[in-house]
This record gives C-alpha cells, sequence and structure tokens, in this order.
C-alpha cells in the first residue's frame, strides 16, 4: 500500500520510528499551507517515494465543532495511497488544540504535529507559531494536552525553530519542554523566526536538540532536519555536522515531485532520474485531473495556475509563456497551453530564456502566500 521505498543499509537514509509509527524512509514532505493537499502529497508519495507526507496547518482557534470536523476531512480524504499522513494543528491554548488533535485523528491523522513555526505576524501576535518559541512552558502544556487528547498509537511531534530570533536562541528549551511532555519526534527548521528563507541554515542548533534528546531519551526522539534540505550535500551535511534522523523538505518538491526520488538515488550510490519532457506533460495531467476532483473546475483552474508554474519553471520558455499560464480559464485552455508548451519544448525550446524565477519571492498572492517561512 505504501508507495515509499524502504531503504536500508544507509547512513543518510533509513526507516524511521516515531513514537509507534514506522516509516520506510526519513525523507518527509513539508507542510505548506495552499500547496499540500491530497493531489500533490499522492504525487509526492506516487513519483518520489517520500516516507511521510503532511497536510497544512490546522487552526485550533475557534471551538472545534462539526463544521471543522468536515474542513479537517476535506483536508485528509482519507486516501490510503498516501499513508502514513501527518497534520499539523496550530494554536496556543491546550484545550483548544487538544480537542483539534482529537477532531484530526478522528478525521484519519496517523501523526499529529504542533505548529511552533509559523513567523506571519498574525501568528506572532495571536501567540501561535514561532511566538510559541518563547514560551517553553505553554508547548509543554500543549503537547501534554495533545498527548493526552490522541490515540496512543499515533505519535504527537512538533515543528519548532532554533528560537523566536537570533536574540531569543532557545530551542533547547522548547525540545525539552516538548520531550519531557511526551512528543515523540521533533522537526527542526534550521532558522530563527526572523530569517528570510536565503538565510543559510544552522546545523549547530539542530545537532544541539540532536543531543538533547540523546541525553533525554536515549536518541528515541527522533529530531528531523528542516530548511533548505533539497541536494544530496544538504542531507550529508545534516546528518554528519547534525546527526539528523530524518530530513524534511518543502519548497523544493513543489513543481519537482521527482526530487525525493532523486535525493534517494544520489544518496544510495544510483543514478539522478531526469523526467522526459513527455513524462512531465503526462504527470502535470495528472495533477490537474486530481486538483479538478478535488476543487471542481472553476477553483481547481485557479490553483492549477501555480502548480503548473511550477512544474515550468526552470524550462525553456517560462517565462515567455507565464501571461498564458497567469490566465487559464478553462481546462481546455489548460491542455492547450500544456501542448503549446511542451511541443515548444520537444522543438528545441531554445530561445535562450531557460530560467528558473523565484516564484516564492515574487510576493504575487498567486504563487506565494503569507506564510513564507
Ligand atoms: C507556502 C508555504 C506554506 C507553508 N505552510 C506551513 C504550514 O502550514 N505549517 C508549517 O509548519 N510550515 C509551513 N511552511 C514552512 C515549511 O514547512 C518549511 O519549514 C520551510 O519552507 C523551510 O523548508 P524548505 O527550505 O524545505 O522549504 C510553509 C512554507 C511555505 C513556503
Amino acid at each position: 500500500m505504501d508507495a515509499a521505498p524502504e531503504i536500508v543499509d544507509n547512513r543518510y537514509l533509513h526507516p524511521l520510528m516515531i513514537g509507534r509509527m514506522r516509516l520506510r524512509n526519513n525523507l518527509c514532505l513539508a507542510p505548506m499551507a495552499g500547496f499540500t493537499n491530497v493531489a500533490f502529497r499522492l504525487i509526492a508519495k506516487e513519483v518520489g517515494g517520500c516516507g511521510l507526507v503532511a497536510t497544512e496547518m490546522v487552526a485550533a482557534l475557534g471551538n472545534p465543532g462539526t463544521q471543522n470536523e468536515s474542513r479537517f476531512r476535506i483536508l485528509t480524504q482519507n486516501v490510503p495511497q498516501e499513508k502514513p499522513l501527518a497534520m499539523q494543528v496550530y494554536g496556543r491554548e491546550p484545550d483548544l488544540c487538544a480537542a483539534t488533535a482529537a477532531a484530526l485523528d478522528r478525521a484519519g491523522a496517523d501523526l499529529i504535529d504542533l505548529n511552533c513555526g509559523c513567523p506571519v505576524k498574525k501568528a506572532k501576535q495571536s501567540g501561535c507559531g514561532v511566538a510559541l518559541m518563547r514560551e517553553p512552558a505553554q508547548v509543554g502544556a500543549v503537547v501534554k494536552a495533545m498527548r493526552a487528547a490522541v490515540s496512543p498509537k499515533k505519535p504527537v511531534t512538533v515543528k519548532m525553530r532554533l528560537g523566536y530570533d537570533a536574540q531569543n536562541r532557545n530551542m533547547l528549551d522548547v525540545a525539552q519542554a516538548a520531550i519531557e511532555n511526551g512528543a515523540d519526534a521533533l522537526f527542526v527548521h534550521a532558522r530563527t523566526g526572523e530569517s528570510k528563507h536565503g538565510v543559510p541554515v544552522d546545523l549547530s542548533g539542530v545537532r544541539e536538540v540532536k543531543e538533547l534528546s540523546n541525553r533525554l531519551t536515549g536518541g528515541r526522539v527522533p529530531v528531523i532536519a528542516n530548511g533548505s534540505m533539497e541536494t544530496a550535500a544538504a542531507i550529508r551535511a545534516a546528518k554528519d555536522e547534525a546527526g539528523a534522523d530524518g530530513y524534511q523538505i518543502g519548497r523544493a518538491a513543489c513543481g519537482d515531485p521527482w526530487l525525493f526520488r532523486n535525493l534517494i538515488a544520489e544518496l544510495t550510490g544510483g543514478e539522478p532520474y531526469l523526467p522526459t519532457y513527455s513524462e512531465r506533460r503526462a504527470l502535470l495531467a495528472r495533477h490537474f485531473e486530481l486538483i479538478l476532483g478535488l476543487f471542481g473546475e472553476e477553483r481547481g483552474v485557479r490553483v492549477m495556475r501555480k502548480y503548473t508554474f511550477f512544474y515550468c519553471n526552470g524550462l525553456p520558455g517560462v517565462r515567455k509563456f507565464r501571461d498564458r499560464f497567469q490566465r487559464i480559464e478553462t481546462p481546455p485552455a489548460f491542455y492547450s497551453l500544456i501542448d503549446d508548451f511542451f511541443t515548444h519544448l520537444e522543438r528545441g525550446g531554445a530561445d535562450g530564456d531557460v530560467e528558473h524565477l523565484n516564484l516564492f519571492e515574487r510576493g504575487s498572492a498567486e504563487h506565494n502566500n503569507e506564510h513564507g517561512e
């Protein structure tokens, strides 16, 4: 059922126990609001072979009544092929977070994570996301309540940063509070809350968290490194310099689900996998069908614009076709655009405009969102 390859006898890639849950390999898809819906996750699993996929965060800010429960089901869809599935709680009140975690458990989550990393203004103002990094005791209280509310066989985890900002680099206090209150793993974004994505990751902070976990739990609580883990070199460094037990990848997987497969190949001595143009075209079409099934035609077409951009990024002509990507209004327009685009590529496509646009930093509401973590 689980399409992730089980990788054995490898220093960097291997099965991973998180609490009582076993992942077939330790490559994880990071939660990304606006991106990691079931279509994206299925493709990351089937094409890439990552060991764990995640939904976006779910706010625990109101009363989790029936309406919310149906919203959670929309997030999960309960598709067996994508399992195991992580879902994430965003909030700060232990009771509300616990009630939300229990609802996610009922909705089919296999692992339930607490967001202590989101750096947007709203999170900071409401004491959620990265603001929780300033309150280790609160993190402990939330984890304890979530742990008590979730089935014992399902892991409860924390996704954290190295601190609220560079002046408050207190990841050890937060990690200790999380572990002592029952966290089964820590996903550590190796930056503090004010750092932009371009800032190099600080693996020494991950190493300190890993050493703490070794001291407190004998290594039973794995530490999974996050932040620009998109190359084999970055993964080797996370293991060799920080002792990371796994790697969580976000932005680089958008439009490149083959990334996981490439990393597996490269780190296990195989050849990198380069998709042909026709494979890219076929996967775009499959992704579109999944998105239409999920969102319906009108919204699905709009949602697909950003994925199309990501899939075509870095290929010749992406700039030339950009306006057309942005104007897709109907499924036939989508198919005719990808036909034109890939025909252009197959004919050589060379008009000197191979370009890798930084789609996360364009600031456009269409391709970005306010998380930008
Ligand atoms: C568009 C976008 C949405 C995100 N949404 C979430 C989220 O819902 N929960 C979360 O913990 N992190 C979220 N993140 C942060 C990522 O999970 C990840 O920590 C970050 O992008 C760094 O990893 P990367 O360098 O592999 O992208 C988001 C990031 C982006 C770019």
